[in-house]
């Protein structure tokens, strides 16, 4: 007989994901007629640009000749595509050495894997609410209690509560915690932190010898100019934080998979015995015991990405989506909607449901009568409850079609 991972079964439903698509299958099965418009996952869904395609062929045929071939990469990440991170960095006013960026097959496995660094007793706080890989890895890992059905939170996390009234983004915790989880721009309020929120909970961090991880992953979407795309633009940073992004939603990577991790050399965490260690090195130890690196295809495609030809694209895609988000924004607020948040910069809005609806029960009353799936909110955390998600990641005329038939079939 063999035990499971016992922290496993603290689990509460299923990934949200995976969870949703059941039940979107289980609709398609009774109504396999009806064409379902899936503004759910932030799943892209344009094709990729041609100095992207341009780079993955170029990836390719190295590999078609001995001469250019390679086995086996540095886990870390090719030089030269380093060097380009390093580069996009430098353009924020933020300087990186090279063996602080770390690139890998993508934000969520480095959002889930960076846990395991930490001790079994590090108290963890998350924005509520949250991407789900951040809490449901820390339950893997051993870092809470048990799930309580009524509160719909883990026992021992620390939630710290994002709403309307303080725009989507937490005050500092009020008690000492070790990991601070902070996604900006925010999946799922898309709301963003500016410049003097992300400064106080540097100032705490440093204070509390706490470690921030900052997901950046949306970074790309950000329009405003005061508002910073990294946290290393936030003096005093490069000392207590750890930033994870991603070539997903800004180059249309969700498929082909490729992102970093950012673990500068002076972000320390302690033995037990109060010994500093540094967290570089045991992401590098993990890295290079854990992974064999990104592909090289793939890194040559995301290299040619961070060209000047390529981030052109890029902000073309990005501006699709962004279009996407406004007609869902318009086509809401013209039906009464009248709580919708995000979308500015930010793909996601974040709608708060008419006639205090429950999330899910909006999701099911969306799928039913206007065949659209978004997310329900109370899927990201206790504080999503009665909010769902709209992504903008779809087909224009997918988009159009689905605002339609929200007019015409929703039942408000
Ligand atoms: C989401 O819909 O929240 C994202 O697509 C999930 C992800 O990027 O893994």
């Amino acid at each position: 007989m063999v035990n499971v991972n016992q922290n496993y079964l603290k689990l509460g439903a299923g990934y949200l994901f995976p969870e949703i698509g059941k039940r979107v299958k289980a609709f398609q099965q009774a109504n396999p007629d009806v064409k379902v418009y899936r503004l759910g996952v932030g799943n892209t869904t344009e094709a990729l640009t041609p100095t992207i395609i341009a780079g993955l062929h170029s990836g390719v045929d190295k590999l078609a000749d001995v001469k250019t071939y390679s086995g086996y990469g540095d886990e870390q990440g090719n030089t030269d595509l380093k060097e380009a991170l390093q580069k996009k960095y430098a353009k924020l006013g933020v300087s990186l050495s090279l063996d602080e960026i770390f690139v890998s097959d993508g934000a969520k496995c480095d959002s889930g894997n960076i846990q395991e660094l930490f001790s079994d007793k590090s108290v963890i706080a998350v924005q509520d609410p949250a991407y789900p890989v951040y809490v449901d890895t820390n339950v893997m890992g051993g870092r809470t209690g048990a799930f309580d059905v009524k509160t719909k939170m883990y026992d021992g996390i620390v939630y710290m509560p994002c709403n309307a009234k303080n725009g989507f983004f937490p005050k500092i915790p009020n008690q000492k915690v070790d990991l601070i989880y902070i996604c900006s721009p925010n999946n799922p309020t898309g709301a963003v932190a500016t410049r003097k929120q992300l400064e106080e909970f540097v100032l705490f961090a440093r204070v509390n010898n706490s470690v921030i991880i900052f997901d950046s992953a949306y970074a790309a979407y950000i329009k405003d100019k005061n508002l910073p795309k990294s946290i290393y633009e936030i003096e005093g940073a490069d000392d207590c934080a750890i930033e994870i992004s991603s070539f997903s939603k800004d180059f249309g990577f969700t498929g082909v998979r490729l992102g970093w991790s950012v673990v500068p050399k002076k972000v320390m965490g302690y033995s037990e015995d109060s010994a500093p260690v540094s967290l570089n090195s045991l992401w590098n130890r993990r890295y290079t015991t854990k992974f064999n690196g990104a592909s090289n295809v793939v890194q040559a495609g995301g290299l040619a990405g961070l060209t000047k030809e390529g981030r052109k694209e890029s902000r073309q895609l990005v501006n699709y989506y962004m279009k996407n988000g406004q007609l869902i924004r318009e086509g809401l607020s013209d039906l009464g909607f009248n709580k919708i948040y995000g979308g500015e910069n930010a793909p996601y809005l974040w709608v708060k449901t008419p006639n205090k609806m429950k999330s899910w029960d909006f999701f099911d009353k969306m799928l039913k009568e206007a065949h659209v799936v978004v997310t329900p909110g109370v899927g990201f955390g206790p504080s999503g409850e009665g909010f769902v998600r709209f992504s903008p990641y779809g087909h224009r005329e997918d988009i159009k079609a689905a605002m339609k038939s929200i007019k015409t079939n929703l039942k408000l």
